[in-house]
């Protein structure tokens, strides 16, 4: 059993493969968070809590002829608010007297021998390989009849435990909920560093590591999108962490809108860190009988530093959190013509395209945006999802069968959280764009946002998707999201719920979404917002890939997906070989290099091929050729970073789950004269088994190898990269 629970059902260890997590109900029935670490014994660790008398941290009724216990200074699962913890708690509560106080205390437990299900958004599923194990522990607020439920559930294979919570009104009177965080993790001891992913628009998700101190460490995002600028990941790790070395603890968040994760040490140096739903302009009414689900995290722990972390969330991820056909299915390799023409084209130019990428063995056209309504640019025709059969010189279903009898298949581009105010949709329906009455709204790319709370708003969405899903030969959907979230109104919330909306409207695109899945199980979905914007675990449930970032640099991308790659698998992340000189930084980059570095991700192209030369056409042959393979290893291999950023060249590797064959693409970032040898390690080969490798054909043991590494006998020109194999032989 992956949950054992002793002491008269309030000792609960929850036991993984490599690690433990431990709580203990006390005699106050204050949840105690004893341990979380490497694997150890089940026994109460209840003593290694330090009491003393610490001044000014005062104590609960329980204990006034206690002074050594307070709530200020224990390591709890559910920290208190407003009665005696000063650090960060985790739940606000607004009572119908005014009172702004909340104090949970143990009940009960309950075990279920699957994994729970977060209502209306995306949370791990059991597969068949693996069942979690869940723990419910209900806790009730000591004044009122406000109940939580936290719930655990272990995946003990996966080195896996999953946190959420559910608040619960089960009094007479309406409690507004003003936080409601999924998560606390408290440190009694050590020192710890905080690594998040931080960045901006075209330059997505840099690790960003800093000591944890008393000065708080916080990141989040108030754009109703995870953000491009703060990922909702993040990692706890001494402060002597590497890729293969040292305690990390990986929080994920399963949420695509505001966010908050922080960490920070208390006045006696523990550690706090914490994560869930951003309480700024949050709250939610609960009337008699109501509750709120908090939206998911998913903790790992890692004996073995960030490397295993890593290969921890991306088999989890992989394995429990995409779905549908292509999870496991191949995925084609596209064309997208957005950098290929933007706005401008028409059925001759598309067809045009897709007969010069059938040609050299591209699987899928994507139609990328413009495609609809009045959209020569973009500021008009967002919402007016018909296709402008005028601009396209045909239908879209003409077009589609088109792009089928060249043998590919045919995607379509949708934005459809988004409305222009220069559109028919607008002028019908202007309440359903989020404003504040009274108000000019900020506008960002000239376009508002529907209101995706709004039951009406999301069955015209549903309607005119199907509709066109329905009668067009459609196989994939791009889903785009093209500003942050602001002036937030819904008419529907109107008065004292529009604290609800952020997080209504997310509900609202998941219901979409699944909605959309339920009818079109076939359709590859592809995540976007500007890029990388909205790069979450809960987007994975819907889509197994997500375009990445709208910088297309090949140079620029090695940065973007390696930190990318501390969290979501290989497979998830959207790469494309576009056009030199770049669009979004003017660099040249040769074309094999981008054709590696897209390599390392969901594989396609992004350029007018009619502007190739025809030695580039013979190296799209070439990198199909590669795609095909490779694709078991850059979809399921193990994944290994072997260079950090900034080196003058960068390095990764993926291996099989056999161990029988591995692949290092190298990219020198940085040239020089005079050059000394380029010297890469070599990860993931199994020490007893001997290997050839492709660029000298020396075999040695994989011990050999992953001990010496391999030195390069010519050193590659700036940019220049190159593809290395290791393959397994009988013998030496
Ligand atoms: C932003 C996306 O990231 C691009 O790839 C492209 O689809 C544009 N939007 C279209 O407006």
């Amino acid at each position: 059993m992956a949950i054992q629970v002793e002491k008269d059902g309030r000792l609960f260890n929850l036991q993984t493969a490599d690690s433990t997590y431990q709580m203990y109900a006390d005699e106050y029935g204050v949840l105690l968070h004893t341990y979380y670490g490497k694997k150890i014994d089940g026994e109460n660790l209840e003593e290694l809590i330090f009491r003393a008398d610490v001044g000014f941290s005062g104590n609960p009724p329980e204990s006034v002829a206690d002074r050594t216990y307070s709530l200020d200074c224990l390591p709890q699962e559910l920290p208190s608010d407003g009665v005696g913890d000063y650090r960060e708690s985790c739940i606000s509560l607004l009572h119908d007297d005014g009172s702004m106080a909340a104090d949970f205390r143990f009940e009960g437990y309950e075990l279920i021998p699957c994994s729970y299900k977060v209502e209306g958004m995306p949370s791990l599923y059991d597969n068949e390989e693996e069942r979690g194990e869940t723990l419910i522990i209900t806790m009730k607020e000591s004044a009122s009849q406000v109940v939580v439920r936290l719930f655990y559930s272990v995946f003990e294979k996966e080195n896996v435990i999953t946190r959420a919570i559910r608040v619960e009104n089960q009094g007479e009177s309406e409690v507004v909920l003003m936080k409601c965080l999924s998560c606390c993790l408290d440190y009694q001891f050590g020192e710890y560093d905080l690594i998040t992913f931080v960045g901006r628009h075209t330059v997505e998700r840099s690790p960003e590591r800093n000591r944890v101190r008393r000065t708080k460490l916080e990141i989040g995002s108030m754009r109703g999108t995870s953000s491009h600028q703060y990922n909702p990941s993040m990692i706890v790790c001494t402060p002597d962490a590497t890729e293969d070395f040292g305690d990390c603890y990986g929080l994920c968040l399963v949420y695509s809108s505001n966010f908050t994760a922080c960490a920070q040490k208390d006045q006696r140096g523990q550690t706090r860190v914490l994560m869930g739903i951003n309480p700024n302009k949050f709250s939610f009414r609960l009337r008699k009988g109501e509750f709120f689900d908090a939206p998911q995290v998913i903790l790992s722990y890692s004996d073995a530093g960030l490397t295993k972390l890593s290969h921890q969330y991306h088999k989890i991820l992989r394995g429990h959190m995409c779905r549908g056909k292509y999870q496991h299915a191949k995925r084609p390799v596209l064309l997208n013509n957005w950098e290929a023409t933007y706005f401008d084209f028409n059925k001759e130019k598309l067809i045009s395209l897709g007969e010069q990428a059938a040609e050299l063995g591209i699987e899928m056209l994507v139609l990328d945006d413009g495609w609809f309504g009045k959209r020569d640019d973009d500021n008009s025709g967002l919402g007016d999802w018909f296709a402008n059969e005028k601009k396209l010189g045909s239908s879209l279903e003409e077009l589609g069968n088109r792009i089928h009898d060249l043998g590919m298949k045919f995607g379509l581009w949708f934005e459809p959280e988004m409305i222009s105010e220069d559109s028919d949709l607008y002028r019908a329906h202007p309440d359903w764009a989020l404003r504040i009455p009274g108000r000019e709204p900020n506008r960002a790319r000239n376009q508002l946002v529907l209101d995706m709370s709004r039951d009406d708003v999301r069955e015209y969405l549903f309607e005119r998707i199907s509709d066109i899903l329905g009668h067009a030969p459609i196989d994939y959907v791009k889903w785009d999201v093209n500003r942050s979230l602001s002036d937030i109104y819904s008419h529907k919330y109107a008065g004292n719920q529009n604290g609800e909306v952020y997080h209504r409207f997310i509900l609202g695109v998941y219901d979409l979404l699944e909605r959309l899945l339920e009818k079109f199980p076939d359709i590859l979905l592809e995540g976007c917002s500007g890029g990388g914007g909205r790069f979450d675990a809960a987007m994975l449930y819907y889509s197994p890939q997500i375009w990445c970032s709208d910088n297309t640099d090949a140079v620029n991308r090695l940065d973007i997906q390696y930190g990318t790659s501390f969290f979501y698998p290989i497979s998830s992340v959207g790469a494309h070989v576009s056009a030199v000189p770049n669009h979004q930084t003017g660099r040249t980059t040769p074309f094999r290099t981008r054709g590696h570095v897209a390599l390392s991700g969901s594989f396609g192209y992004e350029l007018d091929l009619n502007k190739i030369s025809e030695d580039e056409k013979e190296m799209v042959k070439e990198q199909i050729a590669e795609f095909h393979r490779y694709y078991s290893l850059t979809h399921e291999g193990t994944y290994y970073r072997l260079t950090p950023p900034g080196e003058r060249f960068c390095a990764w590797e993926f291996v099989d789950e056999e161990k029988n064959h591995a692949l290092q693409t190298l990219v020198m970032t940085s040239a020089e004269g005079n050059p000394l040898p380029v010297h890469t390690i070599v990860k993931g080969l199994s020490p007893d088994k001997y290997y050839c490798c492709s660029v000298n054909g020396q075999v040695h043991s994989g011990r050999t190898w992953m001990g010496a590494g391999l030195t390069l006998r010519m050193v590659p020109k700036e940019y220049e990269s190159v593809l290395i194999e290791w393959n397994v032989v009988e013998e030496r």
